[in-house]
């Protein structure tokens, strides 16, 4: 049986079509079979903390050297970090602002990540995951459509950050274009007709 995290990453609510699609991703695994629970963790609802000078200091420590004072710092680093060990798949939604991810899913990532705790270094000083058998599902919603020629910043880089320092490569995108458009209408069992499981 797996677990599911499902990450909102959306300020708008019901209106948003990343958090549709990131849903429907995670109703589909559901309805698949052998999930044993589903948590989300919406970061508009409860944001994540802006990395400060006195939370920067702790991320720069080893886990040996942490002290109780580390822990009130880290609670909410920690608790982020506890729920990617407790999942097995992450369905990720987010909006694509300038070309990247939103805003609170950027905060999230800069409290997940952490030296020591998402990764390690071997002898040989070769950086080593240690989220490395979990699946990521990623939901992006884009006024815009994509042009043939530019760049897809958004994926590349949350599969660069995942990989380099969580461990994890197999990342399976989706995406929902197009939605400023007048007139729009979200076909999402279109866009998942080939998910795989
Ligand atoms: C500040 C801002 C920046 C945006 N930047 C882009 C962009 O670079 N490319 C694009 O295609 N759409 C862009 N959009 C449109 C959003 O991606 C689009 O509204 C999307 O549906 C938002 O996701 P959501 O529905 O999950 O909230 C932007 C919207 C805002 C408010």
């Amino acid at each position: 049986m797996k677990n599911i995290l499902h990450i909102i990453s959306s300020a708008r609510g019901s209106e948003s079509y990343s958090k549709a699609l990131s849903s429907a991703i995670v109703d589909r695994l559901v309805q698949q079979g052998n999930i044993n629970t589903v948590t989300t963790r919406d970061l508009v609802k409860s944001p994540p903390p802006y990395a400060d000078e006195t939370s920067i200091y702790e991320f720069y420590k080893t886990p040996e050297a942490y002290n109780e004072r580390s822990n009130q710092l880290l609670s909410y680093a920690n608790t982020i970090v506890d729920e990617m060990h407790k999942a097995d798949i992450i369905v990720i939604g987010t909006p694509m602002f300038n070309f990247s991810i939103s805003t609170p899913l950027k905060a999230w990532l800069d409290q997940l990540i952490r030296a020591g705790v998402t990764y390690a270094f071997d002898e040989q000083w070769n950086r080593v995951g240690q989220f490395r058998d979990k699946k990521v599902y990623l939901a992006v919603a884009s006024g815009g459509r994509s042009i043939e020629g530019t760049p897809d910043y958004l994926s590349a880089y949350l599969k660069d950050v995942l990989k380099a320092y969580t461990g994890i490569t197999d990342v399976e995108t989706y995406r929902i274009e197009g939605t400023v458009e007048p007139g729009f209408e979200p076909d999402y069992d279109h866009i998942l007709e080939k998910m795989k499981f």
